[in-house]
């Protein structure tokens, strides 16, 4: 069974409540998502394999550690995803980006998808899904499905807030795969948005709104 991580280091926790804040600007929460999506890349990519080599320091020789020759596809769900990419590369600059466009339907909730465009290797690839947003779970377990289908093995899904609703979705649909959320808020309200929350997320990250 996949792991669910809530992680709560402070300067995640700091960064989420000004996102939360429906006064912040659409500067602002885009520049938070990003930096809230490299805090949890370093969290996610916590277990990447590393290898001993050696190298010589002006002083002597040393052994290192370095990550041992892992191949990783940053994936973001279309497209609130996107304000989440750019955080990530900042730590993993060598990552490949794909992405899947999903959007939710207003009536059914259930997501429709309009947009794939995957690196051909992603099945040899750790390939981490990334969007702000775990809400009914319907979008998180179709993109997972996707790349499933392409052959990948190791996923992990990336969402700054979750509903329990949306967890248990995944949970259920994909138990291999670990989630990374900085917080589960309470429920879900009729629309289908998570309360508190944070609002519409793609329209904050765009100023769609
Ligand atoms: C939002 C969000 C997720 C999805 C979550 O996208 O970014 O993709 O809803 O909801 P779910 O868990 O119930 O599927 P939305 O469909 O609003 O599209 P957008 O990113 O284009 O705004
Ligand atoms: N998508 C959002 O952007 N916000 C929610 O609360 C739920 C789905």
């Amino acid at each position: 069974m996949g792991t669910l991580h809530v992680l709560d280091h402070p300067l995640l926790q700091h960064k989420l409540s000004i996102l939360r804040d429906k006064n912040t600007s659409v500067k602002e929460f885009r520049e938070l998502v990003s930096e809230i999506c490299t805090l949890m890349c370093y969290e996610a990519t916590r277990d990447l394999p590393v290898e001993v080599v050696e190298v010589e320091t002006p002083v002597a020789p040393a052994k290192v550690k370095k990550i041992a020759g892992k191949k990783l596809a940053v994936v973001p769900i279309l497209r609130a995803g996107i304000g989440m990419v750019d955080g990530f590369l900042t730590l993993v600059p060598s990552a490949k980006v794909g992405h899947i466009g999903l959007y939710r339907d207003p009536d059914t909730l259930e997501p429709v998808e309009y947009y794939c465009k995957l690196p051909k290797d992603i099945s040899d690839r750790d390939v981490y899904i990334v969007d702000p947003m775990l809400a009914t779970g319907g979008s998180a377990t179709a993109a997972v499905q996707f790349i499933k289908n392409y052959g990948s093995k190791h996923i992990k899904l990336l969402c700054i807030l979750a509903a329990p609703e949306g967890i248990e979705r995944v949970r259920k649909d994909h138990p291999d795969i670990d989630i990374y959320v900085a917080a589960v808020d309470d429920h879900l309200n009729n629309h289908g948005y998570i309360v508190p929350g944070l609002g519409d997320a793609g329209d904050r990250i765009f100023g769609t709104k």
